[in-house]
């Protein structure tokens, strides 16, 4: 490229500039140290000593030029407001880090459970959030007059009425997963349904609004021990090795025979207190999947077994070793004073 070609690109290139930084870039690359005229000069290196001299001038004179005009440009874009003074600007200074968040704590505690069932061959599943009683109750061998109805709470949702599922819940359990699990046809199942329930309810450790995660696993010879075997290796994983836990016999409608789980209390270490009021804290259920729910399932009971169990992710969260939230509101409050703590 010849000078005149290169001093009209430099012209074009200073039309379309917006900023001292593009200004600067336009500087450097035709009069910089590695720009186009230094590169010219080398460039002529070889050359008789006249023929480097009048060349030389040209090129010495077109720098000049580059130089005025960039200044000029220069005068003009830092009287713009958008434009950073260069002089104003140390390049050292450290810059101001945006504020970043982070995972809400429930959504993080998810995310934990679903890596401490993976290796047991647990995968995710998901189901409707809003569904038809008859998985929520019905399937599960509660039948719409049982009395173990009223333990769950149940908002209904205010549509019509299908024949054969019935009105539709917020869901008030996990366990709505079961059987639209077991419709699926592919055993043997290992299922892990996390998802949001709903039930009227409000208090220190409850909440209108929370999340469970239900474990359901079905094949050919699955025993209580199996169950027990699970439990035992979730509350290691999650809580700590020193935990203890406890299964009270209950009496769930899906499971035979069924259990509460309880862990003891990390806010008081057993002692009672407002939280867990005798020492223990109820995490969740478990228990032998009925056979009814199996055949609501299609799946024949007298072949296959298998065992399920549904805990409340905020509770578990809550009973995790050293974080002593005494209130489960506070997990939902969206408190920045709060969630930023974890
Ligand atoms: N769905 C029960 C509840 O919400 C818990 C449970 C799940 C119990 C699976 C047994 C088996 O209380």
């Amino acid at each position: 490229m010849d000078l005149k070609e290169l001093l009209s690109q430099f012209k074009n290139d200073l039309k379309n500039i917006s900023s001292l930084e593009n200004l600067e870039a336009v500087r450097l690359s035709y009069a910089g140290k590695k720009g186009a005229l230094a590169k010219m000069l080398k460039d002529i290196a070889n050359l008789s000593a006249e023929e480097k001299k009048t060349l030389g001038k040209k090129i010495n004179e077109a720098k000049q030029e580059i130089q005025e005009k960039i200044a000029e440009a220069q005068g003009g874009l830092a009287g713009k407001k958008s434009a950073l003074p260069m002089d104003k600007f140390l390049k050292t200074l450290p810059g101001k880090k945006p504020v970043t968040g982070h995972l809400h704590i429930i959504s993080q505690a998810i995310s934990e459970i679903v890596e401490i069932f993976k290796p047991l061959g647990f995968t995710r599943a998901r189901y409707p959030e809003i569904d038809w009683e008859y998985f929520a109750f019905e399937a599960l061998n509660i039948p719409s007059t049982h009395p173990a109805r009223d333990e769950w709470e149940t908002f209904f949702i205010d549509a019509p009425v299908d024949k054969k599922f019935g009105r539709q819940v917020i869901t008030p359990h996990t366990s709505n997963g079961q059987v639209r699990e077991m419709l699926k046809g592919n055993l043997p199942i290992r299922m892990l349904n996390i998802s949001r329930c709903g039930r009227r309810q409000e208090d220190a450790s409850h909440l209108q609004t929370f999340f469970q995660f239900e474990g359901l696993a079905i094949d050919k010879g699955v025993s209580i021990t199996h169950l027990k075997g699970t439990l035992e290796y979730f509350v290691k994983n999650f809580f700590g090795p020193k935990r203890k836990i406890r299964l009270r016999p209950y009496d769930f409608r899906f499971t035979e025979p069924s259990f509460e789980v309880d862990i003891n209390c990390d806010l008081c270490g057993g002692a009672g207190c407002k939280f867990c009021k005798g020492g223990w804290v109820e995490l969740g259920g478990a228990g032998m999947v009925h056979p009814n729910v199996l055949k609501a399932g299609g799946i024949d009971p007298n072949v296959y077994t298998g065992f399920a169990f549904g805990w409340g992710i905020e509770r578990v969260y809550m009973m995790k070793g050293g974080i002593k939230i005494d209130d489960i509101r506070h997990l939902v409050n969206n408190d920045l004073r709060f969630l930023e703590q974890f």
